[in-house]
């Protein structure tokens, strides 16, 4: 869905404030539009006063929420109230709480832990959201639902054990397909009905906990449990409100959900952001892991612009130390998201409640509605930011490189017992591939292995130790017709089971390398390569291969090993598959990827980028070609512009060397 505008928005919670209404409602609307707010998020939490006693519902105070935002000129992203249950939904349904790994059940409190496999939760959370999609429908201020809150986490009740075994049994067929798909002989433990199949405990003594099929199993199921429930809360608002998107709000890297399987079934990806600023030369890394994050929650929504439903316009309150912002970052840390295709900058909170656990939480207005603050100027300089943005609103990004991201092969890693067990470093390692690609001028699309390849020029894919049926096949085609394909250590060890293969692993033909041993590093451990006539470190983990028709690039200096190759270089078809064979630090990665991707004609947004400045780009439908660049440094760099541009808001031309402020964000439109 393409905005017209920007939304500039925050959760709003009016129903915490709803003894003062006369005064605060009325102060909150005359803030929202001085500060250049044109949406707020409702309902959020407010089950309690939607349903206050079973079967009693009231939603006269939301009609009111809702045609005052509409007569403010403001749009309502209206959520489901699942995120947070009343007391007596719990006291009446007890089967509404969750039972944690050691299977203990919970008592009332808190907030997202309830059992989404309880009917009566399943039931009341249709029905409540039947009525709200029914009730506003047609209102002229609703513009996108929200539905729940981050979904997370498991339940191990009895309710949920009969759910993943029903899933079991839809997966596996016969217990005999899932003893063998688990290597369950192993220990004895082959399984004659599916209802001897009980979730990991802990703690390990407990009962299963360490095999990796079965682990792996669990968290699938898991995931497919929280969508189906997301999907079963969309049922009634797809029914009675066909035109209005739906969106969730995710949590960057949660392991507890594939977001790329949650992606697939909601209209719009969202997410909450909330980088830890310092002020200092640490907020050139904090920005490159912002720009990773923009750029994942915009890939599993499928590329489309996003939205960042969440940030903080002060200091967050859950942090050991909460350091404040300093000046500027409101306005950085919202431009960024434009720059990565969100169409949108959205804070929590707009108003701080008097108390509860996030009263002293950075917001919009303080309790007391006082606009002479930082934070209120800052979100007010961010509104007329947006409005010189304006024009790149709806644009799409259009990249060349694909990075793989991918859950299912994350959590098989999470229980692989080899290597640096229960620390394989993942989600770093695509990390630090991003930065590196950034680093060296590149946009980058996030995807999963289950995403079309073909309209990228070169697809990166560190750690792709599971893979999923067919992506090793249409991985080979991508090179076959043209691509790069680069590949790291630990690709291709199991199957979508994660079983270890029982013939030559899928992988070798492409890499043109037989993989033979990882050697995991300690401290004292040594090695380095030669690239660039330099010598690169190695830190971590090093695999050891033998070409099978790949050329070496680059071989170990030290260990046993010294001479076998690092870095391996297979011609595949018209394209190439290259394979770097340990872990290496993240100025490595930005001068060997650097170097194969340009060998390759992939050519980067930017080149030379001084450290600590990021390049993005968006197109528009009109053919308009955006450019972002991000300096996320203390002090002001200088970069060359490749071709004319202008810049957006001031309609000044930029050519050549241009200065980029400190700590800034800086859009062009292409002549
Ligand atoms: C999350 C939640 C919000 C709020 C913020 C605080 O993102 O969605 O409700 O708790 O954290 O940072
Ligand atoms: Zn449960």
């Amino acid at each position: 869905m393409a905005n017209k505008f920007f939304l500039h928005g925050a959760d709003y919670n009016p129903e915490q404030w709803i003894k003062y209404k006369d005064t605060v409602w009325k102060e909150d609307m005359l803030r929202a539009k001085e500060a250049g707010i044109n949406e707020l998020n409702v309902g959020i939490f407010a089950w309690s006063f939607l349903e206050p006693e079973d079967g009693v519902y009231d939603f006269s105070w939301l009609d009111e929420v809702m045609d005052m935002l509409h007569e403010n000129g403001m749009k309502a992203i209206l959520a489901t109230p699942s995120g947070a249950r009343p007391p007596w939904l719990a006291e009446k349904y007890p089967s509404v709480l969750r039972m944690d790994k050691e299977r203990k059940p919970h008592v009332f409190g808190g907030r997202h832990n309830g059992c989404v496999s309880s009917p009566d939760f399943q039931r009341k959370v249709l029905e409540i959201n039947t009525r709200l999609a029914q009730r506003y429908a047609n209102h002229p201020a609703l513009y996108m639902w929200h539905v729940s809150n981050e979904y997370n986490n498991d339940c191990h009740c009895p309710r949920c054990q009969k759910a993943f075994q029903e899933w079991l049994r839809a997966r596996y067929g016969t217990i005999d397909n899932l003893n063998d798909s688990w290597w369950n002989t192993f220990w004895s433990h082959r399984f004659t009905s599916f209802e001897q199949v009980e979730s990991p405990t802990t703690p390990s003594w407990l009962g299963e906990c360490e095999s990796p099929n079965h682990n792996l199993a669990w968290r699938r199921f898991c995931s497919d449990n929280l969508i189906k429930f997301f999907q079963m809360e969309c049922e009634p608002l797809r029914k009675y409100t066909p035109h209005i998107p739906i969106t969730t709000n995710l949590m960057q890297t949660f392991p507890g959900i594939d977001y790329f399987a949650q992606g697939r079934v909601m209209d719009v990806s969202s997410w909450d952001n909330y980088p830890q600023w310092r002020g200092d030369e640490r907020d050139v890394d904090i920005s490159y892991d912002a720009s990773f994050k923009h750029d994942l929650m915009r890939g599993v929504g499928g590329q489309k612009p996003f939205l960042m439903m969440e940030s903080c316009p002060g200091a967050v309150n859950w942090g050991g130390v909460n350091t404040l912002p300093p000046p500027g970052t409101v306005l950085y840390q919202g431009l960024q998201a434009i720059a990565h295709g969100s169409d949108s900058v959205q804070y929590f909170q707009f108003r701080a409640g008097r108390g509860g656990s996030e009263q002293f939480h950075g917001s919009v207005l303080p309790p007391d509605g006082s606009a002479d603050t930082r934070a209120f100027r800052e979100v007010t300089e961010v509104s007329s930011a947006l409005e010189k943005l304006q024009p790149a609103c709806g644009s799409v990004t259009r990249n060349q490189i694909a990075l793989v991201y991918d859950w299912p092969n994350r959590w098989a890693l999470d229980y692989a017992w080899m290597a640096h067990r229960g620390n394989q470093k993942y989600e770093d390692t695509v990390r630090a591939h991003h930065t590196a690609l950034v680093s060296a001028g590149y946009g980058v699309d996030m995807i999963d292995q289950l995403c079309d390849l073909t309209p990228y020029k070169a697809v990166i894919a560190p750690m792709v130790y599971l893979l999923r049926d067919g992506f090793a096949e249409r991985l080979t085609r991508f090179a076959e017709n043209g691509g790069l394909v680069y590949l790291t250590y630990l690709s291709g060890y199991v199957n979508e089971e994660s079983l270890r293969h029982v013939t030559t692993p899928p992988l070798e033909a492409l890499t043109g390398v037989r993989t033979d041993e990882i050697d995991a590093y300690d401290q004292g451990h040594e090695n380095s390569f030669l690239w660039q006539s330099k010598a690169w470190p190695i830190k971590e983990m090093a695999q050891l291969s033998t070409p099978r028709g790949a050329q070496v690039l680059a071989t170990y200096q030290q260990q046993f090993y010294q001479g076998q190759p690092v870095l391996t270089r297979n011609t595949v078809g018209s394209g190439v598959c290259y394979t770097l064979q340990a872990r290496v630090d993240t100025d490595c990665l930005t001068a060997v990827l650097g170097d194969l991707l340009r060998q390759h004609g992939v050519t980067p947004l930017m080149e030379n980028l001084p450290h600590g400045v990021i390049a993005t780009a968006r197109y528009g439908e009109e053919g308009e070609e955006f450019l972002f660049l991000l300096n996320s440094n203390r002090e002001d760099v200088t970069v060359a512009l490749n071709g004319a541009y202008t810049w957006l808001g001031s309609g000044e031309e930029a050519q050549g060397e241009i200065i980029l402020k400190a700590f800034t964000v800086n859009g062009f439109v292409k002549k």
